[in-house]
């Protein structure tokens, strides 16, 4: 079976793919930032499932550790297959309250972190498959996290510019989910009543995730596309 990069591996959806593709035989180059505890127990957990895991902490407000931590992938699993740009910052700014720092960390973490992972993914893996996860906020106009949102659009419009100029080397896909994991902090609760808001009355889960990637994985003729695992909330 061949690995994958999985970004912000280590907590909440990013575990739950990196969980889920080992399960499916994928060793796991596990990118975590802060999460130290939670990614060595993650990377345990792929390691009893019989796969090779390997833990690559990096700060992506710095892009000088996310180039080395596409370097370092490449070089430790050259049988990579899969990226999934999962890490991202979710900062409650609107427009005019956004602070300069957390503007520029939010590109960072966002958008030019995965820019540079998939552009170094092209140069030195050349096949397979990148998935951005986004958010339903990229059809929606909700200016509450703005640089989030911003950040956002501009990689599903990164997802289908490369799918055009990378055609049949490298697929490029996205996941855009809706409410999926209540905010850290927050619990069923939160679920429950933004719940009401979504056209399905109802939340999604990790599993609805996981099961929009094995679509991807699976269909080769799909590329440049975001599926929208959000119960109709983008829509609304
Ligand atoms: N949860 C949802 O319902 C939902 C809904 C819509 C979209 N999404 C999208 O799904 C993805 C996962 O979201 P989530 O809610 O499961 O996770 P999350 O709680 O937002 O976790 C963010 C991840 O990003 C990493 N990260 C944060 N700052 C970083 C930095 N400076 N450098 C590198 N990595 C950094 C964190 O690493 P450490 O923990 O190691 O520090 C963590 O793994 C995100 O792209 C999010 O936008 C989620």
């Amino acid at each position: 079976m061949p690995s994958a990069l999985v970004t912000g591996g280590a907590v909440r959806l990013g575990r739950a793919i990196a969980l889920h593709l080992a399960r499916k035989g994928y060793g796991v180059a596990l990118h975590y930032h802060r999460s130290d505890e939670k990614a060595r127990a993650v990377l345990a957990e792929i390691e009893s499932l019989g796969v090779r895991a390997r833990g690559y902490p990096a700060d992506f407000t710095d892009l000088s550790e996310t180039v080395k931590l596409a370097g370092q992938a490449v070089r430790d699993f050259p049988d990579l297959e899969l990226l999934v740009n999962s890490a991202a910052n979710f900062i409650p700014q609107d427009i005019e309250n956004t602070e300069t720092a957390s503007l520029t960390d939010t590109m960072n973490i966002n958008l030019l972190s995965p820019y540079l992972l998939m552009r170094d993914y092209k140069r030195w893996v050349n096949r397979g498959m990148v998935v951005n996860i986004l958010d339903e906020r990229v059809l929606k106009n909700i200016p509450t996290f703005a640089a989030y949102s911003v950040a956002k659009v501009g990689l599903d419009h990164l997802t289908r510019l490369a799918a055009i100029e990378w055609g049949e080397r490298v697929r490029v896909n996205a996941i855009a989910p809706g409410l999926i994991l209540p905010p850290p902090g927050r619990g069923d609760e939160f679920l429950r009543r933004e719940a009401e808001k979504v056209p399905l009355r109802t939340h999604g889960s990790v599993d609805d995730i996981c099961r929009a990637l094995d679509y991807l994985l699976a269909s080769p003729f799909v590329t440049g596309e975001t599926l929208f695992i959000d119960g109709g909330g983008s829509k609304a």
